[in-house]
């Protein structure tokens, strides 16, 4: 989720690249840098914003360069880490966006065949694999190192004495913007919007030689005739990728945040967190503890550990946390955040760490403040997330929290298995509901009309209505409550009525048959009923008002579809209220307060 910006042109890059660079900030980067070839490399980089690099460099001569803004993934922040990336002569400089999944080994062959390797990155093994296979022509050097390589990537490759770009791409943007005697290579529209709005847009598997006057592109070796595109966006739609809103972006960019956390954890060497290694006796129960969204992915953990592992597991509240006992020595403990940055989570993090517990988190930010404080992390790979409203991170934090479980279940081959099978089809799925996207809108439209609802759900769906009451009530300002189905007769009954719609999460697993009589109790009080139910459900539509079909799955994995659903529905409730989306009344993205 980085942003890659090259040039090649008449006109002097280093002011060209670090303008596109700053277009390409609204991110919220962690590092920059730049190469130039002005005879030879010249690479300057940091873990500075770019305005800060900019006041740093010297005047730097040429008019070929690539330049990068980074989201921390394979190391932390730092200047060894920041792109670009060279090789050992120094001749070779690379951008990359993307995950290298066999990274590892490819570095341990190319560190014995004598490569010198200088950052933490995975990226690093391509500049060094496009040393080995350079023979006088960079494109063919850059074709052989790609077939070495896992993962996915957008790349850009200089090299000292060829004047062109390498560009090539598998699962990760990229476009070609076509200017006057100069044309530009960028990972987002938005990075080049001030210079052209002519781009191709590469796809995968495709592979680009760019000078100042001439593109090429082949796949396979077979060369491809590209259609040119007028790119109609401003800025500020760029910036968004043409999405209205940044929630709506970070929704639908979900598949590629399942494919990347997963792939990720998919090739590491080592089990996802080492217990034996933080605690000398056997786990015999979990805690997790979190605040907000990511409570809720915690309360799901729970169920997704007793389910797998067999031990007893229970989320809470991190701002409760201070007020219990602590727990047992062999209590596995997991923090849960996306920013590393909650107060309340530090804080129970920093009080367990005070007893001499081990605690592991689960973070989208290298070096936050919680992979400071927790003996182990494990980082998810959702991106940067703007929109205060969490809907990616929380995929992704379930992600972690599956592959966690599956590390430690004894469920048997062929079951474990079927497991992996089902998760990788998840952003197949997830794509599913986000085509579905219009009947949604349509549920949200009659949603839109009320001021209170109820979210119900049982066992793993318990949850799950928490975050779609939570995503409802801080988008669309709608007060939204999520219940166990089978509390509301314990009390909120008497809310019900034709004035307060329930949404009715009824994955078809054991808890269907409980869930359908509730959905019964709540249709004969006259309560407006919303279900949201698997493909193939022939009979909730006799009962419900409205009913958003969802993806079939293995019972573990319906909190992954139903929420992306749920996020949609709250999102289009509030575009029709008319609600600021991305930033909501009184509510910061980063809560750094108790
Ligand atoms: C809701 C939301 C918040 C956060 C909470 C914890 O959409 O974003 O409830 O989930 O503030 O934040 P992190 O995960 O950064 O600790």
């Amino acid at each position: 989720m980085c942003g890659i910006i090259g040039y090649i042109g008449e006109r002097q890059a280093q002011p060209i690249l670090l303008n596109c660079m700053a277009r390409l900030e609204y991110r919220g980067y962690d590092s920059s840098g730049l190469a130039m070839a002005s005879g030879n490399i010249e690479v300057y980089k940091d873990s500075v914003r770019v305005n800060e690099l900019a006041k740093r460099l010297p005047k730097i001569e040429g008019t070929a360069g690539i330049g990068h803004t980074r989201w921390a993934t394979h190391g932390e922040p730092s200047q060894a880490n920041a792109h670009p990336h060279c090789d050992c002569t120094g001749n070779i400089a690379l951008v990359h966006n993307g995950v290298i999944h066999n990274f590892r080994k490819l570095r341990e062959q190319l560190t014995a065949e004598g490569h010198n390797f200088t950052s933490e990155t995975d990226t690093e093994v391509i500049p060094h694999l496009i040393e080995k296979y350079y023979q006088g022509n960079l494109e063919k050097a850059v074709e052989a190192a790609l077939l070495e390589i896992e993962g996915s990537y957008a790349l850009v490759v200089l090299r000292a004495d060829e004047p062109k770009l390498v560009v090539a791409r598998r699962d990760s943007p990229l476009i070609i913007g076509l200017g006057d005697r100069e044309n530009f290579v960028a990972s987002d529209v938005p990075a080049i919007l001030d210079y052209t709005n002519r781009v191709i847009y590469l796809e995968d598997g495709e592979i680009a030689v760019v000078t100042k006057d001439d593109i090429q592109v082949r796949q396979n070796g077979r060369k491809l005739v590209k259609k040119e595109h007028q790119v109609s966006w401003s800025i500020e739609d760029a910036q968004k990728g043409g999405y209205q809103h940044f929630m709506l972006k970070e929704i639908h960019e979900q598949p590629k945040v399942i494919r990347d956390t997963l792939g990720d954890y998919i090739s590491m060497v080592e089990p996802i967190v080492n217990f034996s290694a933080l605690s000398s006796a056997p786990l015999e129960d979990m805690l997790f503890i979190a605040c907000g969204t990511s409570y809720h992915a915690a309360l799901v953990g729970k169920y997704i550990i007793e389910e797998l592992v067999k031990i007893p597991a229970r989320g809470e509240l991190a701002s409760e946390f201070n007020y219990f006992q602590q727990p047992s020595a062999r209590t596995g403990v997991v923090a849960i955040t996306q920013s590393g940055e909650t107060a309340d989570t530090l804080s129970a993090m920093k009080r367990l760490k005070g007893a001499g517990k081990k605690v592991i988190v689960i973070s989208n930010v290298v070096s936050s403040s919680a992979s400071r404080i927790a003996d182990q992390t494990i980082y998810v790979r959702a991106g940067p997330e703007i929109s205060v409203a969490a809907t990616k991170s929380f995929t992704a934090q379930l992600m972690a929290l599956y592959w966690l479980a599956l590390s430690y279940s004894n469920v048997d081959i062929s079951r474990l298995d079927s497991l992996v099978t089902e998760l990788r089809q998840l952003p197949h799925k997830v794509q599913q509901i986000l085509d579905n996207e219009e009947a949604i809108a349509k549920c949200a439209e009659y949603l839109s009309k009320y001021d209170n609802v109820f979210f119900i759900g049982r066992g793993i769906s318990f949850p799950v209505a928490l975050e779609g009451a939570l995503k409802l009530k801080e988008v669309s300002y709608i007060h939204a409550e999520g219940y166990a189905a089978g509390e509301l007769k314990h009390g909120p009954f008497a809310l019900l009525g034709v004035n307060t719609p329930v949404i009715a999460i009824a994955p078809q697993d054991d808890t269907y048959k409980s869930m359908f009589t509730n959905i019964k109790e709540i249709k004969a009080r006259k309560s407006p009923l919303i279900a949201l139910a698997e493909e193939g459900n022939e009979t909730i539509g006799e009962m419900a008002d409205l009913v958003i079909t969802v993806p079939k799955t293995e019972p573990i994995f319906s909190p992954v579809a139903n929420v992306v659903a749920l996020q949609l529905l709250a999102y289009y409730t509030a575009k029709q209220r008319g609600c600021p989306i991305d930033m909501p009344r009184n509510l910061a993205k980063s809560v750094t307060v108790e």
